[in-house]
């Protein structure tokens, strides 16, 4: 039986150079090296059965949730970043059409209406955005918090969109197309004056289309998708599951910094960057530290036994991951895994080959990635 699905899974061009990458909201929101969702897709398909459950303990901007709520598995999703809980959150769960048409209706009828913006005090507040964007954003943010008491799934909703175009109306143009803000990258000296309201309304209309086409996917009486703000060092004692599939692109070695990236959404949602940062897994800004490779095997070693302790026997455990460097030292982070799961106890799989397109080359020295499979 495991040697179909074997022949299978190699016989995939795992590059899926002329996909698109992007349906379902997986683009409701930028988030740095997320996966391209055709990969938990077709792990999912073959890996498991409709019902069966399905872990993430990286989950990120919840790609792999989606992917098995359209294919029917239940999934759980875990992540230390109140960010991407946000979004994977929100990109699972169901809400009705006309409640959504109505709310976004309302919401924009409020904020043509005016009023006394709130804003928030942040690190270089002033410089991050012009006088008058930071009053529009006050305005739109002020009505989004209407909704805070009236309905919780919309207030998510919004909330993501306003997220969404921080980037695009802060003084900042350098690497125009990063979704994100380099995490030791200031504001620009240049002011940009935007329309903020009209940024705001049509990616307001762009994102309640993708949430519909992908709610009419969602079937919640069925299937679910459980989302758990939370290290992935605690996970056996926080969830009381056994999965059938795990799925996951965990943290590079100094490569990203999923919370400083986004810190203009931290710094509106009153979110300390810090103390998030300080708990992630291979953060680009610990990079000067002396021991942070042998730091991020540690935690990573810490994770793969807490995965390891809540899969099912003969359950299969998915990794994505490429090699990546550290100032010029190349990090075999792809042998490191391999390593740390047989440690745990993991038999080796399969392993799988991928081309990054250039365009979504999370980083320029990391062109190709490996799909990498144990057993348990
Ligand atoms: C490569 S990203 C996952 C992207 C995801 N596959 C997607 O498609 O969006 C790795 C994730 O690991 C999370 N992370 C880092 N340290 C963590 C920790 N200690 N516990 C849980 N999640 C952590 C980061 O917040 C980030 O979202």
């Amino acid at each position: 039986m495991k040697d179909i699905i074997k022949d299978k899974l190699l016989s995939i061009d795992w590059d899926f150079k002329d996909s698109d990458t992007a349906d379902l909201a997986h683009s409701l929101h930028p988030y740095h090296a997320k996966f391209i969702p055709q990969i938990p897709y077709i792990l999912i398909k073959y890996l498991t059965r409709e019902y069966d459950s399905v872990l993430d303990p990286f989950c990120g901007s919840g790609t792999t949730l989606v992917e098995a709520l359209r294919l029917k598995r239940r999934s759980v999703g875990v992540d230390n970043s109140p960010l991407s809980c946000l979004l994977s959150n929100v990109k699972t769960t169901k809400i009705q059409q006309k409640k959504l048409e109505a709310a976004c209706m309302e919401l924009l009828k409020r904020v043509k209406k005016g009023g006394e913006p709130i804003i928030p005090d942040f690190p270089d507040r002033d410089k991050w955005f012009t006088f008058k964007n930071l009053n529009d954003l006050g305005l739109i943010w002020k009505n989004i918090d209407y909704f805070k008491n009236q309905d919780c799934d919309i207030y998510n909703f919004f909330r993501v969109v306003f997220s969404s175009i921080l980037k695009t109306v802060a003084n900042y143009k350098y690497h125009w197309n990063w979704a994100f803000i380099g995490d030791n990258v200031l504001p620009d000296k240049e002011r940009k004056e935007i329309d903020v309201l009209k940024i705001f309304e049509r990616k307001l209309q762009k994102s309640k289309k993708m949430l519909i086409n992908l709610n009419n996917i969602i079937t919640p009486t069925t299937v679910s998708a459980k989302i758990f703000d939370l290290d992935a060092r605690k996970i056996s004692c926080n969830i009381p599951t056994q999965f059938d599939l795990m799925i996951t692109s965990p943290p590079y070695p100094c490569a990203v910094d999923f919370n400083r990236y986004y810190r203009l959404t931290y710094y509106w949602f009153g979110w300390d960057v810090n103390r998030y940062r300080d708990m992630e897994i291979g953060a680009r800004s610990k990079r000067g530290k002396k021991d942070v490779i042998d730091k991020y095997k540690e935690e990573l070693v810490d994770c793969i036994l807490e995965i390891y302790n809540v899969m099912k026997r003969n359950s299969y455990s998915c990794f994505v991951i490429g090699n990546t460097q550290r100032k010029k030292e190349k990090i075999d982070a792809v042998n490191l895994i391999k390593e740390i799961c047989k440690g745990a106890g993991f038999n080796f799989y399969i392993e799988l080959n991928r081309r990054i397109s250039k365009q979504s080359m999370a980083q320029k020295r990391i062109a190709e990635e490996k799909i990498i499979i144990f057993t348990r």
